[in-house]
């Protein structure tokens, strides 16, 4: 029987929230699935910051190192990208994908939707969140200032994943860049650079203005899309946009050694913070890509199932929730004890 070292990290507002929840899915998942958790929580963020006097301890670091995986909820300031960067967590992968019976909670129409699946491949420990930054003054006032710096050797890396990625899909990869006014970062002929063993992957460059109006016109067209850390960070939200909610999506950001932290793509949300509604199910996708890493991959396929079967008897979390006869309001707690009831039907 495989044992799974988990270090859970819920940090604060709807984090701890959606990471209670996630975790009584796993340990329902572990006994279907006959592998056993040995889970370890620690502080990130503000509840650091109180107890320990840092937003990403070293202790907690030292908790992470020791695991096979990163259970991570969501931090308001602080802690979460020294946590990326410390284990050279480059690798941002988000899965964007309609379900059937949301379909009419997105801003699109959805004829516009069906078969929409697109992954966002974000590169996550570099670009102009990690880059040259500060704030001066001269004789012109007070100034702040962030650089976009790459190496070529980091956008090189990131498009084989992404390459590799393209080629076990739909073999279509779109370049998310910004060459005519930032000529300096020539994303697209650093990643044909990298396609020599990718011959069957077509290599889109798009700006990234017109990508983003091309995802909401025709999402239809795209397959894997490439981004830099700011840009992915942006076109992600779009993505939960076509979705219906932000609250839909999880996300995986792994290193080299295919260690990895998974966490949903939405925040702290502190408007809903300590009500108890928030939507678990980014965080259960966030789960899925870990077992998937993990090649528990029907424990993964199970929570994909699970989520559209409880959708589909119309159950809605409050962002899902547009009163109509046939959806039933529940707050978190409930939602997950129908999940974990679902998965067993
Ligand atoms: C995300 C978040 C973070 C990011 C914030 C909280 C720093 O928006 O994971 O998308 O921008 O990377
Ligand atoms: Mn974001």
């Amino acid at each position: 029987k495989k044992e799974y070292q988990l270090t859970v990290l819920p940090g604060e507002g709807i984090g701890t929230e959606v990471v209670d929840a996630a975790v009584l899915v796993l340990q329902e998942l572990a006994k279907i699935y006959q592998f056993s958790l040995d889970i370890n929580y620690g502080l990130i963020g503000k509840s650091a910051y109180q107890q320990l006097g840092n937003y990403f301890p070293e202790l907690t670091a030292k908790l992470c190192q020791n695991s096979d995986g990163i259970l991570f909820g969501a931090v308001s300031q602080g802690g979460l990208l020294e946590l990326r960067k410390r284990f050279d967590f480059y690798l941002n992968v988000r899965p964007v994908r309609p379900l059937l019976s949301l379909l009419d909670k997105s801003s699109l129409k959805a004829e516009k939707l069906i078969g929409v699946d697109l992954l966002f491949v974000r590169e996550l420990v570099s670009g102009i969140y990690f880059g040259a930054a500060g704030r001066g003054k001269d004789e012109q006032g007070d100034y702040g200032y962030h650089t976009m710096k790459y190496y070529d050797w980091e956008i090189k890396r990131i498009a084989r994943f992404a390459l590799q990625k393209a080629q076990q899909r739909k073999k279509l990869l779109t370049v998310a860049h910004k060459q005519n006014a930032l000529p300096h970062l020539p994303w697209s002929a650093l990643v044909k650079a990298e396609a020599h063993n990718f011959p069957d992957v077509k290599i889109e460059p798009m700006l990234v203005d017109t990508l983003a109006m091309q995802l909401v016109i025709n999402p239809q067209h795209f397959d894997v899309i490439l981004a830099g850390n700011l840009f992915g960070d942006i076109l992600s939200d779009l993505g939960g946009a076509l979705v219906g909610s932000i609250g839909l999506l999880g996300s995986a950001s792994i290193n080299a050694n295919g260690f990895g932290m998974y966490e949903p793509v939405h925040g702290t949300a502190p408007d809903l913070a300590g009500k108890g509604i928030a939507n678990p199910l980014g965080t259960f996708n966030a789960v899925g890509l870990m077992l998937q890493q993990w090649g528990e991959n029907q424990a993964a396929q199970k929570l994909i199932q699970t989520q559209e079967n409880l959708l589909a008897k119309g159950y809605r979390t409050a962002d899902l929730y547009s009163q109509t006869e046939s959806e039933i309001l529940v707050n978190t707690k409930t939602f997950t004890n129908l999940f974990i009831q679902e998965m067993y039907q």
